[in-house]
């Protein structure tokens, strides 16, 4: 009995010792203490890491100093060295006896990030539950902050972080973008910032203006920037304008929807296509939406020459090109794809651009010159075409008089070859209809419009401001793919919205083939798909509202 207690006792302490060990793991002190790899440390909360990381490349054995959300070590919310990567694993963080703190390793200069002023003995640095890393000195009674990785942000935005700036300190605070989506450094395309003249958020590409946010409406959105659409989290904005600063910032708290292991906590990534992402709902503005001259959900329009109307824009498109002038091919490292859109644009003979997706960074790409067919190619690579939206809008009635007789003369043979073709390909051709204007480009499908087929897209607004923002009193019910809601369209029309939850696996091939399969059943006796609405990650399908059909009927669950 009493050895076996006392192994009990034994291992009881063994446990207090062990945690009570794990939970200081968040804190470096000054002297003999360091961080190397394959060491880390954890903030308390357990969710924020602090250590060196390949960024999930197997190949390279380079390395950053980062600190990652939920484990995902390739793409860390911060870096310390995002433009010197470590060649190997000799990397080492440390305090030294005089209190500077900097990273040192072997074939390179140190990155230095806090260099005391006068030699001070009690410092410390803690990664904190918000993910900020805060170097304090503990001597002086108020814990003074000497350094902290909020005040030099790379891509990422996190809750309590600012953007803006401090008039006393000259401090200025804003994202920059990588690179490409594997490369980190600090040569990237695009800021995120505050615009303390407009009150509103920019994305700047190269210094130009590429999005905006428009003015901040409430606590909990901007006229084209709002993240509030009834998810398990809520958010709240907040601008604030004083003698010493004049910044933005966000908060995330979680709602009565969110399930139990849901975090009070989301942060905004601006990615190298130039859209901020938010990643806990998902939802992005900016980036591939801005594509040339369209200046719809804060896109400003891209400046070049006047051969570039109004109605261009760069799509995503299968198909073939005749060269006028032969193509050129660019592996320069330091053009992210929407440099290359950019040079395009400023090129009247440019037709389009296609990335150079497998090379180690996914930098450089194709210029073509002379025109452009649509088609599906046999590998489907997809190119980056400027097409003009708006050149029916354009033609004189002369063309349309001459246009009309050939049209009726082609239509005979047209018509038949057609016929055949649809035989033989039966639904298939349909699909293709789909895909044909919507490709991989999801985002084409952003602005309200009728393209082709009888179903209409939606823009995300519309159906915001049609359910209430997906109020709990607009909740018709839920199915088993998702909410659906209630809401009224500006002419009065009633609607059905399901919300297809993400969890409901459907990707953008299966949406779109639900979408067929429902729009093929259209004759039947079931309510009627008016159109749908994709924003991001998030797809909405848009019924007929009719209130004597039984809930069933909206929701499709087979
Ligand atoms: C990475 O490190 C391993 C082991 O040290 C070595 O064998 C390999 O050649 C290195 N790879 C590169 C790309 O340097
Ligand atoms: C991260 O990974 C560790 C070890 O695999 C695990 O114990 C921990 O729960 C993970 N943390 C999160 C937030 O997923
Ligand atoms: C450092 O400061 C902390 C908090 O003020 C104090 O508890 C600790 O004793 C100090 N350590 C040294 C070595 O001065
Ligand atoms: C702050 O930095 C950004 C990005 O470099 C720059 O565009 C902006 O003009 C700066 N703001 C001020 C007030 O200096
Ligand atoms: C946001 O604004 C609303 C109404 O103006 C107010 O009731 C609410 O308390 C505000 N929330 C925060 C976090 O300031
Ligand atoms: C933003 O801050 C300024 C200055 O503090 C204030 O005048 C303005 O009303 C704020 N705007 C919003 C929408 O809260
Ligand atoms: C999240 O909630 C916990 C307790 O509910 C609180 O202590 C913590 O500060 C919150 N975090 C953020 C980022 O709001
Ligand atoms: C690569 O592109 C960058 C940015 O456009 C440019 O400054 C640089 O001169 C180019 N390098 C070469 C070798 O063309
Ligand atoms: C990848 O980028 C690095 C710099 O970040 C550069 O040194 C290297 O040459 C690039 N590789 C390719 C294949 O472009
Ligand atoms: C456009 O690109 C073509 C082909 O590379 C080149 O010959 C021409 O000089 C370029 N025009 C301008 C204005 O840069």
């Amino acid at each position: 009995m009493l050895p076996c207690m006392a192994s009990w006792i034994y291992r009881f302490l063994l446990f207090c010792f062990c945690a009570s060990h794990a939970l200081a793991a968040d804190t470096l002190y000054q002297g003999d203490d360091s961080l190397s790899s394959p060491n880390t440390l954890v903030s308390k909360n357990g969710l924020f890491t602090l250590g060196f990381t390949g960024l999930g490349s197997a190949e390279s054995n380079a390395s950053y100093l980062g600190i990652w959300y939920n484990n995902d070590t390739s793409h860390p919310f911060w870096l310390a060295n995002r433009g010197k990567p470590i060649a190997d694993n000799s990397g080492v963080l440390a305090i030294d006896g005089s209190g500077n703190m900097k990273l040192t390793y072997s074939g390179g200069d140190p990155v230095e990030f806090y260099s005391s002023q006068s030699s001070t003995t009690n410092i410390t640095a803690i990664l904190e539950d918000s993910g900020n890393f805060v170097l304090k000195d503990e001597n002086s009674g108020s814990q003074q902050v000497l350094w902290q990785s909020f005040d030099s942000p790379t891509d990422t935005f996190l809750p309590g972080m600012k953007l803006g700036i401090n008039h006393r300190t000259g401090q200025n605070w804003s994202l920059l973008s990588w690179l490409s989506d594997l490369v980190p450094t600090p040569a990237g395309a695009f800021t995120f910032e505050w615009d303390t003249n407009g009150k509103k958020l920019v994305i700047k590409r190269r210094g130009v203006f590429y999005w905006t946010s428009g003015p901040l409406r409430s606590n909990t959105s901007f006229e084209n920037f709002y993240l509030n659409s009834g998810k398990e989290v809520d958010f709240s904005f907040i601008n604030d304008s004083n003698a010493d600063e004049d910044y933005f910032m966000f908060k995330v708290s979680a709602n009565e929807y969110a399930s139990r292991d849901q975090r009070n906590f989301s942060m905004w990534q601006l990615r190298s296509d130039g859209s901020i992402v938010d990643l806990t709902t998902s939802q992005a503005f900016g980036g591939p939406i801005c594509k040339g001259n369209n200046a719809d959900a804060g896109c400003e329009r891209w400046s070049g020459p006047t051969c570039r109307s109004n109605w261009n824009s760069f799509e995503l498109r299968s198909g073939y090109f005749f060269e006028t002038v032969p193509r050129k091919v660019d592996y320069n490292s330091s053009l992210s794809t929407s440099d290359c859109k950019d040079i395009c644009w400023k090129n009247c003979t440019c037709v389009g651009v296609t990335p150079i997706a497998n090379n180690a960074n996914n930098t450089g790409c194709v210029f073509w010159y002379g025109s452009f067919t649509q088609g599906l190619t046999g590998n489907n690579i997809q190119h980056y075409i400027i097409v003009d939206q708006g050149s029916s809008g354009k033609m004189n009635w002369i063309w349309i008089i001459l246009a009309s007789v050939g049209v009726v003369s082609l239509t005979g043979l047209a018509g038949l070859l057609l016929y055949r073709r649809r035989r033989r390909h039966g639904e298939k051709y349909l699909f293709e209809l789909l895909t044909m204007d919507a490709t991989n480009d999801t985002l084409e499908l952003e602005n309200d419009g009728n393209k082709g087929h009888n179903l209409k897209v939606f823009s995300a607004a519309t159906i915001m401001a049609a359910t209430n923002s997906f109020s709990a009193e607009n909740k018709l019910g839920q199915g088993g793919f998702g909410p659906v809601y209630k809401g009224t369209l500006p002419d009065g029309r009633e609607i059905a919205v399901k919300r297809l939850s993400k969890s409901s696996g459907q990707g953008l091939v299966e949406f779109k083939n639900e979408l067929i399969l429902i729009a093929k059943l259209q004759h039947m006796n079931l309510v009627r798909l008016v159109g749908c609405c994709i924003q991001g990650e998030e797809k909405m399908l848009v019924y007929e509202y009719m209130p004597n059909k039984s809930l069933d009927s909206f929701i499709f669950d087979e």
